[in-house]
């Protein structure tokens, strides 16, 4: 019979509870009671954890569920075993977890009664998962430079505005955002990515996250089939899940998402969410044929295009490639961009360009979820655009970056040759590597950051369908291009053993 509620000891007396009448199964629930009291710090680094035998006795359960629990531990990083001496709390986890009272969460009181969950939120992986993506490391994706960001301008233009701030701003505004900072974008968007705008048609929001959320919400209903890149970027893949939305995964090769095959796949789907600029995380271009094929399709099958043009501002071997929003003459094309890349992600500012007829309804759902943007970073970025330092800071870092690029690549050919493939290296902050057949990178990524507290991002969570590649995704604009023959050095010792 279940022991719910009895605790389980292994000579250090972990609390261990579990529930064989519950929904969630046994390993699951192994697995995150071992998790929540790590993160918790209710278990230490290096202290010893029960044999898989023990604790199954102790349970009263079978051993397999313990079995697949422990696996899942071991994988992401949490457990590590010592040959002949047993399974223990990895020892280099206190640099590694978030600052969190996750663990701490009290259960509710017996009795409280149901507190189910929406379907969607279930759905998503959780929060916390995985140890790789915590914290920062010399090839972190969206790690950005930050030894050369104006600090003392943008103080500046901070003081500026708090000095003085107008009543006026202190109000309810526009939830497309303010009127002035969308001048400025839609000039920059007109000039740097021929995106074909009016101020009118900009929306402020919160990053791109927000962006890929609001269309969601404006185009898409429950059920809608959308074509998606395989691979593609997860938390797209997660903004069209919560909204309950039908997958499409549609192979991206040389030139891009392949839209022949998207229409042989499924030809009256309601939307593509794609990133054509720098594909994510391939980092393919997309070719101008695919780009007009697209189009065709959207116009042919009454579809929308999402562009998410996340990164585009960083090209390196040639000139910069005009946006899908720039071709479309359908009015087809909802363009996002950010300034999480250019500038640094904590400032959650990024933009949309809408179609002028759904101008209505975006500003509608907005007000829905966040109201409208917040005034002083809009009134700050208005003045860094206009006066000119954005400009100037995009082409130092673009400088700045394609020397890192440079160095990464360069270290990578000379301790790996031609074993790890470099791909998608022209363009944006981040390249990726592939592996050869039969290793696993979650496995690797999960090992060098508890070993070797090295964050390797792995590119086999980015695919949904079966056919994956294992691989990383390298960022580089966070590690000084003197420093990168030492990184890569770091990384070859990481995966010397696998290779
Ligand atoms: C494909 C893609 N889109 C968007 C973003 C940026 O998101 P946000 O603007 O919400 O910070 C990223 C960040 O890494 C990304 O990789």
């Amino acid at each position: 019979m279940a022991r719910a509620g009895k605790p389980v000891s292994g000579g250090f007396s972990p609390v261990l509870t579990v529930d064989r009448l519950a929904a969630k199964p046994l390993h699951r629930q192994i697995y995150e009671g071992y998790r929540a009291m790590i993160v918790a710090r209710n278990l230490r680094p290096g202290q010893q954890i029960p044999s898989t035998r023990a604790l199954a006795v102790e349970l009263g359960i079978s051993r397999i569920p313990v079995l697949d629990a422990y696996a899942q531990l071991l994988t992401e990083g949490y457990f590590e075993s010592r040959v002949g001496a047993g399974t223990y709390v990895s020892s280099s986890l206190p640099d590694l977890l978030p600052s969190t009272d996750i663990g701490k969460a009290r259960p509710p009181v017996d009795g409280s009664g149901p507190r189910k969950l929406s379907r969607q939120s279930a759905f998503l992986p959780d929060f916390h998962d995985p140890l790789w993506a915590f914290g920062s490391g010399p090839f972190s994706v969206g790690q950005l430079d930050f030894d050369h960001f104006p600090f003392s301008v943008w103080d500046s233009l901070v003081a500026r505005h708090c000095r003085s701030v107008r009543a006026a701003a202190l109000n309810y505004s526009d939830p497309m955002g303010s009127r002035e900072f969308r001048e400025a974008v839609a000039s920059y968007l007109g000039a740097a990515r021929a995106v074909q705008c009016e101020a009118r048609q900009i929306m402020v929001v919160s990053g791109s996250q927000q962006a890929l959320d609001l269309c969601a919400r404006v185009l898409l209903d429950p059920g809608d089939k959308v074509w998606i890149e395989e691979p593609s970027y997860p938390l797209m893949r997660y903004a069209l899940e919560m909204r309950g939305c039908r997958l499409i995964p549609i192979p991206v090769d040389a030139e891009g998402l392949d839209v022949h095959r998207g229409i042989r796949r499924s030809p009256s789907a309601r939307a593509a969410f794609v990133t054509p600029s720098h594909q994510y995380p391939l980092g393919v271009t997309m070719s101008a044929s695919r780009r007009l094929q697209l189009l065709d399709w959207a116009q042919t099958a009454g579809a929308w295009l999402v562009e998410d043009d996340y990164d585009s501002e960083y090209r390196y071997e040639n000139m910069p490639i005009a946006s899908l929003q720039g071709l479309d003459r359908s009015s087809r094309v909802i363009y996002i961009g950010t300034f999480s890349k250019t500038l640094f992600p904590a400032l959650r500012l990024g933009y949309m360009a809408i179609p002028m007829d759904l101008v209505e309804r975006f500003s509608a759902v907005r007000r829905v979820t966040d109201l409208f943007p917040p005034f002083l970073n809009q009134a700050v970025m208005t003045d860094f655009m206009i006066e000119g330092h954005f400009a100037r800071h995009i082409r130092k870092t673009r400088l700045l970056y394609s020397q890192r690029r440079n160095a990464l690549v360069q270290a990578l050919e000379s301790e790996f040759g031609s074993r790890l493939p470099v791909a998608g290296a022209q363009a944006g902050l981040h390249l990726v590597i592939t592996l050869p057949d039969g290793l696993s990178d979650c496995e690797i990524s999960a090992q060098a950051a508890a070993q070797d507290n090295l964050r390797l991002w792995p590119l086999s969570p980015c695919y949904l369908g079966k056919r994956v590649r294992q691989g990383f995704i390298l960022g580089f604009a966070g590690t000084r291009a003197a420093d990168m023959p030492n990184q890569v050095h770091r990384l070859k010792k990481a995966l010397t053993p696998w290779l």
